[in-house]
């Protein structure tokens, strides 16, 4: 693929985005979701890629396992708003998943999810992480991702994050807004990345029990194997090596997968106004965070 220029964020109906995740706004709109479609939602790099290669082993690590060999992540379960002008869509090529269930991800914010998953009922996992932690990934992520703006240095960044002018908004807007949703919308299950660290079997108990799967311990135990860090760093399917937007040696993108990595990169004044800004914006009742496990 040609290098793509880095695009510049914009407001779009109260959210900061850009064109690459815009420009097909329409057609994502119109997306005809299915009741068994199951929608991964998260705020950017909250884990997304993790519970992605959980669902698909969970669905197809049995029944297909040279899918796990041959087919990136990113082509397995398509991240629905993108568009590469003239390249792809994630559009596209979710409407040409061959698989039931379609697993399907997405970073919108939950008031721009296409109606039809509400319509369809579909199930939608959600996977938060915490503010700090998310902060840095998304800085490291947006020096090596061509698809990003620049992000410049970190307190600039830190600053635009607290302010909600990066890519899919607001974190605080994002986490609170899906958090709200999950009050009334009895298939929507929230997910916790610190949760996931501390005891991903548990999670994945989780997991099975609201898609209605059951699985041996011993078959459990082999997805846990299969999706520790070191595992998908390793794997050429689920670290983003075959993808030429990204520099990975600017930054991996399996990066440390740790909670805690922003007592490396903030400041004990970035830590101070950090926690201000976080009393401010966290509505009542909101999701709690561990920023440390
Ligand atoms: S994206 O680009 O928004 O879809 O990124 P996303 O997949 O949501 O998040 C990437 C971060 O998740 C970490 N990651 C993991 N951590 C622990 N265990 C496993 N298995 C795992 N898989 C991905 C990844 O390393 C990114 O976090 P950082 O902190 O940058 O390392």
């Amino acid at each position: 693929m040609e290098q793509i220029p880095r695009p510049t964020v914009f407001d779009f109906h109260g959210v900061s985005m850009t064109k690459y995740f815009t420009d097909n706004w329409d057609n994502i709109q119109n997306f005809q979701a299915r009741p068994d479609d199951i929608l991964i939602a998260t705020y950017p790099k909250a884990g997304t890629t993790w519970v992605s290669y959980i669902l698909d082993l969970l669905y197809f690590g049995k029944t297909c396992p040279e899918r796990q060999e041959t087919v990136p992540i990113q082509e397995r379960v398509p991240f629905l708003e993108i568009i590469i002008p003239s390249v792809f869509t994630g559009k596209d090529m979710a409407d040409q998943l061959p698989t039931t269930p379609r697993l399907i991800k997405t970073h919108l914010p939950v008031q721009f999810i296409p109606k039809s998953f509400w319509e369809q009922n579909s199930r939608i996992v959600y996977v938060a992480r915490n503010a700090k932690d998310s902060a840095v990934s998304y800085f490291h992520f947006g020096r090596m991702n061509s698809l990003q703006p620049e992000p410049g240095d970190w307190s600039s960044f830190l600053q635009d994050f607290i302010d909600g002018k990066v890519v899919f908004g607001s974190w605080f807007d994002h986490v609170n807004g899906w958090w709200e949703k999950k009050q009334t919308h009895s298939k929507l299950l929230y997910l916790f990345y610190e949760d996931l660290i501390e005891d991903a079997g548990r999670e994945i108990d989780q997991l099975c029990s609201f898609l209605g799967l059951s699985f041996s311990a011993e078959e459990k135990q082999s997805v846990v194997t299969e999706v520790k860090f070191d595992s998908m760093k390793q794997n050429k399917m689920t670290n983003y090596s075959t993808t030429t937007i990204m520099n990975q040696k600017v930054s991996p993108f399996m990066r440390k997968g740790q909670v805690g990595d922003w007592k490396n990169h903030f400041t004990v004044a970035q830590d101070e106004q950090f926690n201000e800004v976080y009393k401010q914006k966290m509505r009542n009742p909101a999701p709690q965070f561990r920023t440390e496990v």
